[in-house]
């Protein structure tokens, strides 16, 4: 049990014995250090229930609780507040405990649990751009936390591979190749290719008829439209692998399940809806109504299946891919990472879903919703010139400017190592700006905050981490070297102390709700806990036994900065 959690199982306990039976204690990390290391806010709410004094049930509460093995005895404060105040003995065991663990005390949940997570997802028509950015980095570090808790994470990548863009495209590709130029060439410039068969495409009719016979001789399997999109497929994929790469984003070519992966089982899908009777034609079209999507004027909205032509559309491949998650990967729950304007589409696909039983009751599905990159006019991130701004162009950027900070901090490093550093640095910081910001709101994109060396960025946690190494390497000592128990005086170490503990409950509620963001927050202000710690209390200097429970304060504070830093995908390098 994290250490929340047993705080809270006592607290209950003792409510219970005050007359508050089944009521919740509220245990959280106090709000000031003079509040102690935790308090139960719970008591109000207990009282009023039953029509009792707080402050006379909270002394109850204190006096009931079984907690002398790990608190000082309980405090009463204002109104009927709690204050927990850990014992320094309790902390040293737990943290010992901790420093044993490669898993740093985060426990494996009880029920252990396979979850699909779908994210990145690109449209392989075009080069990758930062619309795509938050999926890939949001679903990353999700997929990372569930993984690290012990579930089994399946990374789906459903990237857009079918629809009519694809025979314009490979009707370009012949008229490239037509004309012996070297389509391996052409294609390394994915979007320049896009827009140039756009351009021909709206431009040229005969060629629009081609498009468009290609379109419908790819979906017949025609052998040579098939090969040609291979090879498109295979350009787009390994361009996208290659941002993959430079973001350290685990994903892999076994991951990617596109939509047309699923374009046989469609006519299925409409089959089984039909079967159920969940089928209703309108305009000649095939559509499911449920009654609980209406328009604002009461209209039942449609989930459009089948067009009139016959097509079918994202929401179909949607249905199909569900079911086969659930059916064929045996999900028990599955995570879509996509950004909030798909949100009626999801919410609308799960019920239908569920409704025509291609998943189980149980299995949960969930819209995992982001916000959108604004610029630093607020309005959606483009470049100065109103394009979508390419992630390369962007990673490319970030690199640049990291190097300058890299350069300007420790000009002595060698060019090389400073190179590896930019790299980390620049790739953690346009990282770490997103994950850090509560997913659901949109936030603005700012160079200079995201490279900051002061405040809640990724220069700064690594900065704090090189710091803490350095300790070790001007002492000359290893990690092994920081083996001693630790003793805690100082309330500066105790603050330390009781932050270090905080890791699991931190990482469960992450994975829990799907909120890195909480992750860097605790990272931060463990960060702060380790600064306040080191002014206050030398290490190297100090005489035995507090030197050694100090190195090992450092070594454990290393140590979880690197694995928060790792469960978001962010690189900590030695020496900053
Ligand atoms: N390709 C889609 C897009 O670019 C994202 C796919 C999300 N996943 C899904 N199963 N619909 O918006």
């Amino acid at each position: 049990m994290n250490l929340r959690q047993l705080l809270e199982s006592r607290l209950i306990k003792a409510f219970a014995e005050a007359g508050a039976t089944g009521a919740a204690a509220l245990v959280a990390p106090a709000g000031r250090p003079e509040f102690g290391d935790y308090q139960a806010n719970g008591v109000m709410a207990a009282a009023g229930k039953l029509k009792t004094n707080p402050r006379k049930f909270a002394e109850k509460v204190a006096a009931a609780a079984d907690v002398s093995d790990l608190a000082e005895p309980l405090e009463v404060a204002g109104p009927g507040f709690i204050n927990i105040r850990l014992k320094s003995n309790y902390l040293a065991d737990r943290l010992a405990q901790m420093g044993a663990d490669e898993h740093l005390g985060v426990e494996k949940p009880a029920c252990l649990q396979r979850i699909v997570v779908d994210y990145s997802g690109p449209n392989l028509a075009k080069e990758m751009h930062v619309g795509h950015l938050r999926s890939t980095i949001i679903g990353d570090a999700i997929a990372r936390v569930l993984e690290f808790l012990g579930h089994e994470v399946i990374r789906q990548n459903h990237v857009g591979d079918w629809g009519t863009q694809f025979g314009m495209l490979i009707a370009y590709m012949d008229r490239e190749a037509a004309e012996g130029k070297d389509l391996s060439v052409d294609l390394a410039d994915l979007e320049g290719f896009y827009q140039k068969a756009k351009r021909a495409f709206d431009s040229d009719s005969e060629f629009a008829a081609t498009a468009r016979e290609y379109v419908v001789k790819l979906q017949r399997g025609d052998e040579h439209c098939r090969r040609r999109w291979h090879e498109f497929l295979k350009q787009s994929l390994d361009h996208c692998e290659e941002l993959y790469a430079r973001l350290g984003v685990e994903l892999t070519r076994n991951d990617v399940r596109g939509e047309s992966a699923y374009n046989d089982d469609l006519p299925n899908i409409v089959d089984d809806l039909k079967a159920k009777r969940l089928l209703a034609e309108s305009q000649g079209a095939q559509c499911v109504f449920l009654d609980e999507f209406k328009n604002k004027d009461g209209e039942a909205l449609p989930v459009i299946v089948r067009k009139s032509d016959g097509g079918y559309l994202y929401a179909t491949t949607d249905l199909a891919a569900m079911r086969y998650r659930a059916g064929v990967l045996k999900a028990d729950q599955i995570l879509y990472v996509t950004d909030s304007r798909q949100s009626l589409h999801f919410r609308q696909v799960f019920a239908v879903a569920k409704k025509a039983g291609f998943v189980p009751e149980g299995v949960s599905l969930e819209h995992v919703a982001f916000g959108m990159m604004l610029g630093p006019d607020g309005r959606p991130f483009k470049t100065r010139e109103g394009g979508t701004v390419k992630l390369m162009a962007l990673l490319d950027e970030a690199e640049r400017r990291a190097l300058e900070l890299v350069s300007e901090k420790n000009p002595d490093l060698p060019e090389a190592q400073k190179r590896e550093i930019a790299k980390a640095v620049g790739i953690g910081a346009i990282k770490y700006a997103d994950l850090s910001q509560s997913r659901t709101s949109d936030y603005v994109f700012s160079w200079d905050k995201m490279l900051s060396l002061d405040g809640n960025t990724a220069p700064y946690m690594q900065y704090a981490y090189a710091r803490i190494r350095s300790i070790f390497r001007r002492g000359g000592l290893s990690d092994e070297a920081a083996a001693g128990n630790i003793v805690i005086s100082e309330p500066a170490e105790r603050a330390l102390a009781v932050k270090l503990l905080q890791f699991p409950e931190t990482v469960e509620v992450a994975a829990a709700e799907c909120t890195p963001h909480l992750l860097c927050n605790y990272l931060f202000e463990l960060a702060g806990a380790f600064m306040g710690f080191y002014e206050g209390c030398p290490v190297l200097k100090s005489d035995e036994p507090l030197r050694a429970s100090r190195l090992m304060l450092c070594r454990l504070t290393a140590g979880t900065v690197s694995t928060g830093l790792e469960l978001l995908g962010i690189e900590t390098p030695e020496q900053m």
